[in-house]
């Protein structure tokens, strides 16, 4: 059986120091805390440089080492991150670009970095198989071939994930496009705000607390946002484009505004959807991303919020109360200036997203998600799951038939909902997706293709994205091959060094 599930430590808390500017709560219309005198404007993540060579590859570098972080304000909180000392840049590129990652391995234990929403060759993706050792490095080079979107990086380690991102490993990857979404905002940091939601929680000396894992994982009180506990982000246009990433490791966000205002939702995991959605709560599950555009009122400031979890399908009361479903947060506080420059009207037209055509379909394979398994196994990096054909269209059926909630993620592909229960997917989960929300007795029905890549040796992942359940072996391999192509005996590429 998993761990000890306890009482939610919410409820019983010491007033820790850490927790005064920034804490949730259990009742659902708590009064703003933020505090003035700690708060902080929001950290926005620079984009990396990168120099583009002779044959066009854009080139990055990352290191992943350990810093020191003043998560709240008064404290130094030990921390890892890329290229300092937590979280990373965003690294930016255009669709149809070759881009080269140069990463080395300043920590003193073996990670991976994987490029998560991303469509690439199974040896690129930074997955379990892709191991860098410390002092290793490692070059992956892909050529980008997708929509604009809002993707993310994090380390993979065989078992390791929850921790490596809990202290602090994460970051994100704009992908570009040759469509101009003209009347977006756009000015990244300025009216365009990555924005990485994470719960932590500190000890009393201010470290990060590693202990206390629920049956989701690490569930944190304070909520931090780009790295930071109680910051506010000062607003100086009419409307603002928020790219959120949920980067928790268990914790589940509905994400809404203090005073209930409507906004647009514009983008899911894997790009612009065909029309803005207009809304006033949007749920994310780990490792999910949307992307929001809000309009602002002159002088006053909002508060972003996250409500209690609405869509619980099979979650049981008692159930929803242990894994922080009822949790309320204060998350950001929103201080738009006095005077405001104008914004472009909203599009009405984003993407041109295909129909989702299940008349096509070549084969049909089913998940069942249920405790640390998916249809009854635990992940083994030497079994490969299954195997499937570039180019063919499946469904993947996936089902939580658990009473803990859980998530799906496919590597190296956006699929789309085909359906909830038998319901088409609400306008919002209509676009492209990575992963997806899976609610205990819920059944989701995916339309996917692997297009481009195959490799007959090395595999990529699914797994559920609560990233204990990961660790805890919630994770399956299968390998993309060629029409005809036989599975190849399963190569450890144990990097730390070059490879293209
Ligand atoms: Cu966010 Cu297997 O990844
Ligand atoms: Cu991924
Ligand atoms: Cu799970």
């Amino acid at each position: 059986m998993p761990a000890p599930s306890r009482r939610q430590f919410l409820f019983g808390l010491a007033a820790a120091p850490v927790a005064l500017s920034l804490s949730c709560s259990n009742v659902t219309t708590p009064a703003p805390r933020w505090d003035a005198g700690t708060s902080r404007p929001l950290p926005i993540p620079p984009l990396a440089d990168s120099t583009v060579d002779r044959d066009g590859i854009r080139t990055f570098r990352l290191r992943a080492a350990p810093g020191v972080t003043p998560m709240v304000v008064g404290t130094n909180t030990p921390t890892w991150g890329y290229n300092g000392s937590i979280l990373g840049p965003t690294l930016r590129a255009r669709s149809g670009e070759t881009v080269c990652v140069q990463f080395d391995n300043a920590l003193s234990v073996p990670t991976t970095v994987h490029w998560h929403g991303m469509h690439l060759p199974a040896r690129c993706d930074g997955g379990p198989h892709q191991t860098v050792q410390p002092g290793g490095h490692w070059e992956p080079t892909w050529t980008v071939r997708q929509p604009a979107a809002t993707l993310w990086y994090h380390p993979h380690p065989h078992g390791e994930t929850e921790k490596h991102i809990y202290r602090g490993l994460a970051g994100l990857f704009i992908i570009d496009d040759d469509h101009p979404s003209a009347g977006l905002p756009g000015d990244y940091g300025v009216d365009d705000i990555p924005l990485i939601i994470q719960d932590r929680r500190f000890t009393d000396t201010g470290a990060l607390d590693e202990s206390d894992r629920t049956d989701v994982g690490l569930l944190g009180n304070t909520i931090v946002t780009n790295g930071i506990a109680g910051a506010y982000l000062p607003v100086r246009s009419e409307r603002v484009r928020l790219r959120i990433l949920n980067g928790s490791g268990g914790r589940l966000y509905n994400l809404g505004f203090g005073d209930d205002r409507e906004f647009h939702v514009v983008g899911s995991d894997g790009g612009l959807l065909s029309t803005p959605v207009p809304i006033s709560r949007i749920q994310l599950s780990p490792g999910e991303r949307v992307e929001i555009v809000v309009d602002m009122r002159s002088g006053e400031p909002v508060s972003l919020r996250s409500f209690p979890i609405a869509n619980r399908a099979g979650l049981k009361p008692a159930e929803a109360a242990r894994f922080g479903i009822d949790d309320t947060f204060h998350i950001l506080e929103l201080r738009p200036e006095r005077i405001l420059r104008p914004s472009a009207a909203l599009p009405s037209r984003l993407a041109d997203l295909p129909a989702t055509d299940t008349a096509q379909v070549g084969l049909q394979r089913s998940f069942d998600l249920q405790w640390f398994m998916i249809n009854k196994n635990r992940m083994d990096m030497n079994r490969i799951d299954f195997s499937t054909t570039v180019d063919v269209d499946e469904i993947w059926t996936v089902r939580n038939v658990d009473n803990w909630p859980h998530n799906f993620h496919v590597h190296d592909v956006q699929f789309r909902i085909i359906d909830i229960d038998g319901s088409p997917p609400p306008a919002e989960l209509a676009g492209y997706k990575d992963t997806v929300y899976a609610p205990p007795g819920q059944r989701i029905r995916l339309a996917i293709r692997f297009a481009d890549y195959t490799d007959a040796a090395l595999p990529y992942m699914y797994h559920c994205h609560l990233a204990m359940h990961e660790d805890q072996g919630m994770m399956g391999q299968f390998l993309v091959l060629a029409p005809g192509q036989e599975q190849a005996p399963m190569t450890m590429d144990m990097p730390g060094h070059a490879m293209r």
